[in-house]
């Protein structure tokens, strides 16, 4: 698993997030988000938002298909694709990536990690993480410092 993403792969990739959306867990919001991550490995591991009666608890669809990986041992990552919208309902625009799921991302992929954010398997737009989290923060002073 390695370089650009064919628009076969792409496809493939938006429409497991698509699938993986139908089982979100939003009762608060209604607004449920699919996402799928595609691992070096060449696993896709999936996530769902899982909410919250407290609802800082809440996490991310794209957070959740993260941490699966990274249980299962998988921790370099060439593509995530995200999905959301209103429950039931086909998404009416793209959802992009809450600020926090950038952050993790940043944790374990570099700029050139693709974001797919789809409306539907034929309608994707794709982001490098370095254009949506420019200048992040990616722990790498804090590494030297724990070095000293
Ligand atoms: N949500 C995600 O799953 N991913 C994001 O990047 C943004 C927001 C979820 C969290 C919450 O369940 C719902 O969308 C409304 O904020």
């Amino acid at each position: 698993m390695s370089g650009a993403l064919s628009e076969e792969q792409k496809r493939e990739l938006a429409g497991a997030a698509l699938d993986a959306r139908g089982r979100a867990y939003a009762p608060y919001s209604h607004y449920t988000v699919g996402a799928a991550l595609l691992g070096r490995n060449g696993k896709v591991y999936t996530g769902v938002n899982v909410e919250n009666a407290s609802y800082g608890a809440t996490n991310c669809a794209e957070r959740t298909a993260f941490f699966r990986a990274v249980a299962d041992g998988q921790r370099e990552f060439a593509a995530i694709a995200i999905a959301g919208g209103e429950e039931g309902q086909e998404p009416a625009g793209y959802a992009y990536p809450c600020g926090l799921c950038r952050q993790v991302m940043r944790e374990f992929c570099g700029e050139g990690f693709q974001v797919i954010v789809a409306r539907s398997e034929s309608d994707c737009r794709v982001f490098s993480l370095g254009e949506l989290l420019p200048h992040g923060f990616d722990g790498g002073e804090l590494r030297d410092i724990c070095q000293e």
